[in-house]
């Protein structure tokens, strides 16, 4: 059977930038269809991204879904760089007028996001097939089909919020996108594990073999990275050989490491540089990782995805309250500001704290001398840090509808 449904915005993508957009439509009295090729379950139990930006936390709580974060998450007021086998704090709510970081997983963002649309009753479809968008220059459609069913989705806008592997970006017309990219010759090997924290704050780590990164899900969960081969097989490691390593790289003279526990998920994860621009095409609109990918060394990625949503939700609250159309067409260009800075962020955290299989000797000196320099200087430490905590919004809060 044939389903032909109209509404305002159809979204396509049930990550972050997804529903964090149908909520902050939801909000301002706008109609949204979300559409996503994954089931309820998948999407719900995908590890990834794990610190949230000062600004991110303040914007959940304005959209009203805020009461997991408030309850589950973990507030850091610090990180340490740890190299030469020494940590070093790096005080970010000193450093920043009082902000800090909070590590709440993003598979409970959005789960916390997805309760909250299925408890309107606003429409949301999962496992979605055969997602399709069309007529973007003019009367945008998203096409797709659901069981036996297929429908048709007749819209003023389509959100492309359907990360890096989705088609929206893929359905801009050829020669209208510029892409910038990078790719690292490393990947990183991460696991989850059923272990408390030994340290209440995120060390990263600058080590000979390479490098390495402790974090946290909760007051029982430990979360590990360290750095490999782009192409390393996880089947190559047992969970005896990874821990050795884990704590190879990450054990300090203080004779701090991580606790060690039963490994729960495992993965390995390429990294990347990308940004393909303008972020809009006619009716289209990308958001988050359909647009850009950050490598994970910054924790940027989940927060520039709702940095945009807030900028996307002001242009279309504009558009159907007040006539506007001129914050839809400075979308892109808004964006990638912000985008941008993330990006060199990201960028040089990541070159800053790997080893490079074609370094030479100066390059290696030259990054220890950026850790000394960066964990002994005020104004290095500051830059870090307001940069960690999160750049502020281009756009304010109010301008998108919500309370402050
Ligand atoms: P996604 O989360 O990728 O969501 C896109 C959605 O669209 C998915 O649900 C997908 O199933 C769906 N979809 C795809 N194709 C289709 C289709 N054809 N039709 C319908 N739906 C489709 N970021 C941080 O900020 N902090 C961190 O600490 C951090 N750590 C990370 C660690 C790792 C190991 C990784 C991999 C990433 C990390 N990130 C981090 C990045 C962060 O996870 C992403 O930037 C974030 O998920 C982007 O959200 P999104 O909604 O744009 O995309
Ligand atoms: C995580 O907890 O998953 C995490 C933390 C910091 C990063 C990347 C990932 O930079």
């Amino acid at each position: 059977m044939l389903h032909r449904l109209t509404t305002q915005v159809g979204i396509v993508g049930a990550g972050p930038a997804g529903l964090l957009l149908a909520r902050l439509l939801q909000v301002n009295g706008i109609d949204a269809i979300v559409i996503e090729n994954r089931s309820r379950e998948h999407v719900i139990d995908r590890v990834r991204a794990g610190v949230l930006e000062h600004g991110t936390v303040t914007l959940l709580t304005a959209l009203g879904v805020g009461a997991g974060v408030r309850r589950g998450g973990l507030r850091h007021d610090g990180v340490h760089i740890s190299f030469r086998g020494h940590r070093h704090h790096i005080d970010l709510a000193g450093l920043t007028d009082g902000k800090g970081i909070t590590v709440y997983g993003q598979n409970e963002v959005v789960r916390d996001l997805i309760d909250a649309r299925v408890a309107t009753g606003a429409p949301l479809y999962f496992e979605a097939a055969h997602v399709e968008v069309r007529g973007l220059e003019s009367s945008p459609e998203i096409r797709f089909r659901h069981g036996d069913d297929e429908y048709e989705v007749r819209c003023d806008f389509i959100a492309g919020c359907d990360g890096f592997h989705g088609i929206c970006r893929q359905a801009f017309p050829e020669g209208v996108l510029t892409i910038y990219e990078r790719a690292y010759p490393f990947g990183w090997l991460g696991i989850l594990a059923e272990a408390a924290p030994s340290s209440d704050e995120l060390v990263y780590t600058y080590h000979d073999r390479g490098f390495a990164l402790f974090s946290m899900r909760s007051p029982t969960i430990t979360r590990l990275y360290f750095q490999v081969a782009p192409d390393e097989s996880i089947e190559q490691w047992s969970d005896h050989a990874i821990w050795e390593e884990m704590l190879r790289r990450m054990t300090t003279s203080d004779g701090w490491q991580p606790s060690v526990g039963p490994i729960l998920q495992k993965s390995v994860t390429p990294m990347r540089s990308f940004v393909a621009a303008p972020m809009r095409h006619g009716r289209l609109f990308l958001a988050g990782d359909a647009a850009h990918i950050v490598p994970p060394t910054g924790a940027k990625g989940l927060n520039l995805a709702a940095s945009d949503v807030l900028v996307l939700g002001r242009a279309l609250k504009g558009f159907y309250q007040a006539g506007r159309t001129d914050w839809l067409a400075e979308y892109s260009e808004t964006c990638l500001r912000r985008v941008w800075k993330a990006q060199r962020f990201s960028w040089w955290m990541t070159s800053t704290l790997h080893r490079f299989p074609d370094e030479t000797a100066f390059d290696h000196q030259r990054q220890l001398a950026d850790l000394d320099y960066l964990t002994g200087s005020r104004a290095a430490m500051t830059s870090l840090a307001e940069q960690y905590v999160g750049l502020p919004f281009e756009v304010p809060l109010e301008s998108a509808g919500l309370p402050v």
